[in-house]
């Protein structure tokens, strides 16, 4: 039997993305067009502007996908899509495109959840199996899911508030560093010296896996407002580097307590918020010392890409789990 093909569609936020993954794991494309610089103008993703783009990109994207891959439509095992959770406008560009070709072609269709494709970054790459707990980092979304077999996902906690990029995004907008905030900050944290700024870490109760950032974030508000009030400059590298100390507290403390709840000896980290530097010395300590290991997708498969979404849906392929053509999006949808 020949090894499964599967194309893989991404368009939750703003990157237009397609990729034929062989088997699971093994990328033979993985086309990423990002619309950063678009909407770095603004400040943030413009939903609007994000859908138009996305359907002026998918058709090349996906094109670009096969050729790279050396695969005809013909050849494809399935396809799996991003069906939520995202902008919704955006979600339905990939869900159209990839409903067409299925229907067209008579190939079976997946949807696939944002965050298991995160997870699944992973597995691209490291010969890791469930059961494993994630820590999912990225500007939507903060969470802790304990992952017992494979396609089998438990929320162990998740942010009540603001997600960790989006911190990011803020804290770098206040301090008037440019879009995306997060990689801004992590270069500048480490030109800060550490203990110079102390800012709060949101615990909350006892025990609990869950996170905040929303008070973190004020708190840096505030801080630059008093400092402006009073004639005082701060420097942003000490900035920089309480915030980030905070964050990464918080994050790698709870991933601890969700390794000793369930007893995984391996915890992977997804989303765009895994490229952080800080956060990868960190939890590798870490995990050395309460004896788990910690793995980080490589860069290019921590932020949005399509490889992730066809790797999230090969389990699910195998158990022959298909979508039907009506296949919607969703903004908000459980994992
Ligand atoms: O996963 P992703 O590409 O898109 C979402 O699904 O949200 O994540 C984007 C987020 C942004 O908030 C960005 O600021 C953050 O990931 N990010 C980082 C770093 N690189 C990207 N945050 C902290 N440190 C980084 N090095
Ligand atoms: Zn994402």
């Amino acid at each position: 039997r020949v090894t499964p093909l599967i194309l893989g569609i991404e368009t939750s936020c703003d990157e237009t993305s397609a990729a034929v993954v062989k088997g699971g794991r093994q990328i033979l494309s993985n086309v990423v067009s990002s619309q950063v610089e678009i909407h770095q103008q603004f400040g943030g993703v413009v939903p609007e502007v994000a859908s138009r783009r996305h359907v002026e990109n998918i058709t090349c994207v996906i094109e670009q996908a096969l050729r790279e891959a050396d695969v005809q439509l013909a050849d494809l095992s399935a396809i799996a899509v991003t069906y939520g959770p995202g902008l919704v406008g955006a979600l339905l560009v990939g869900v159209t495109a990839a409903k067409s070709i299925a229907y067209a072609k008579s190939i079976p269709l997946l949807g696939v959840h944002h965050i298991a494709g995160h997870i699944y970054a992973n597995f691209l790459t490291e010969g890791i199996t469930p059961p494993l707990v994630a820590l999912v980092v990225s500007g939507g979304h903060t969470e802790l899911v304990y992952m017992k077999e494979h396609g089998t996902f438990e929320f162990l906690g998740r942010t009540r508030d603001d997600a960790a990029g989006e911190a990011y995004d803020k804290v770098a907008r206040s301090m008037g560093l440019p879009y995306p905030g997060g990689p801004a900050i992590d270069r500048l944290a480490h030109e800060g010296t550490p203990g110079t700024i102390v800012l709060p870490r949101a615990w909350l109760e006892e025990g609990s896996m869950d996170f905040s950032f929303s008070g973190l974030k004020s708190a840096v508000l505030n801080l630059l407002h008093n400092a402006e009030q009073r004639g005082q400059t701060l420097n942003p590298a000490d900035i920089a580097e309480a915030f980030q100390a905070a964050v990464i507290d918080v994050l790698v403390e709870k991933t601890v307590l969700a390794v000793r709840k369930t007893n995984v000896k391996h915890v992977v980290v997804a989303g765009g918020v895994a490229a952080n530097r800080g956060l990868r010395k960190r939890m590798e300590e870490r995990a050395a010392e309460e004896g788990f290991v910690a793995v980080f997708p490589p860069l290019p498969l921590c932020t949005d890409n399509a490889a992730m979404i066809a790797a999230a849906a090969y389990p699910f392929y195998k158990k022959g789990w298909f979508h039907d053509l009506d296949l919607n999006a969703y903004a908000s949808l459980p994992l």
